[in-house]
């Protein structure tokens, strides 16, 4: 009787170390998990980017398309021309020309957060 209480309280001391190692495997796997991973950051900034695109095709190629078509901006070349974009648009101010074309200024932050991803400044 002895010999098996013994022999149980050390099948109750395996499971107590083994339930602390999966513990700390489930808590090192969700560590990591909850770690912004390199990817998600890609694809943030390619949201970013898209978005930014879909503003330069309705809010400046409209206009550039036909008054100046070295500028026409697509996914390949914005990142080209992010600081050109951001001189006109952020600091001189001159683009979108004239005043029937404005951006919101939901616009100019998803530009500005897009223009940070770039590396221009
Ligand atoms: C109503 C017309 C019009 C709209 C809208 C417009 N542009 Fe322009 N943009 C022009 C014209 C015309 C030029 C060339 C002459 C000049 O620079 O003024 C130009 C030139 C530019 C240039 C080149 C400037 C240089 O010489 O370096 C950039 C960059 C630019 N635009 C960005 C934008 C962006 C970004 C938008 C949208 C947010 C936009 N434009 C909207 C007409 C427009």
């Amino acid at each position: 009787m002895k010999a098996m209480k013994k022999h149980s309280y050390k099948l109750i001391l395996l499971g107590i170390i083994e339930a602390a190692v999966i513990l700390l495997i489930a808590y090192h796997q969700n560590s990591e998990a909850s770690v912004i991973h390199p990817t998600a950051i890609t694809f943030n900034n390619d949201t970013l980017k898209k978005e930014s695109l879909k503003i330069l095709e309705t809010k400046c190629n409209s206009c550039h398309r036909k008054q100046n078509p070295f500028m026409v901006f697509k996914g390949k070349n914005m990142s080209k021309k992010a600081a050109k974009i951001y001189t006109q648009v952020f600091v001189k101010q001159r683009m979108p020309k004239g005043d029937e074309i404005k951006l919101t200024s939901k616009e100019y932050a998803t530009l500005k957060k897009w223009l940070n991803t770039e590396n221009i400044y």
